[in-house]
């Protein structure tokens, strides 16, 4: 079994989005290689991957507000529902809940998160930046 690995077809086109995306990868990468060799990764590295994944949320639902993105609901659905279950696993007390299998859904859920919906919205984004509407998007 291996996780997900930074490759050109992750890119959505959105630079601030693949740059945290990119440092999500490696450090889902990080935990993993920890895992297989034989040292549970830091709860810390768990806290790094939320808060970098929950700051391309924030980033990414801003934008779709701006750009007025018809599938906005739906993509911030699945954020929501992400963070519930993330918070269940990160529950104080949980310490050891940071199994390698739930960071194999994790990845699983970050990879297809990107190829579905993420790049959808880069796709969205680059037709306005290309029209000219999207001239003010940071
Ligand atoms: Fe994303
Ligand atoms: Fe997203």
């Amino acid at each position: 079994m291996f996780t997900t690995r930074w490759t050109s077809d992750l890119v959505t086109g959105i630079e601030d989005v693949d740059q945290c995306h990119k440092y999500v990868v490696k450090k889902i990468n990080e935990a993993y290689n920890c895992f297989v060799a034989g040292m549970p990764p830091e709860s810390y590295l768990l806290d790094e991957i939320l808060v970098y994944m929950s700051q391309c949320f924030d980033y990414e639902q801003v934008l779709m507000m701006e750009t007025c993105y018809p599938d906005f609901l739906a993509h911030r659905d699945e954020h929501e529902l992400f963070r519930e279950r993330m918070i269940d696993v990160c529950k104080p007390g949980n310490a050891s809940s940071l199994s390698i299998d739930r960071l194999l859904i994790l990845d699983q859920w970050v990879e297809r998160h990107i190829r579905q919906c993420d790049a959808k919205l880069g796709a969205f984004v680059g037709e306005l930046s290309i029209s000219g509407m999207g001239s003010g998007i940071a």
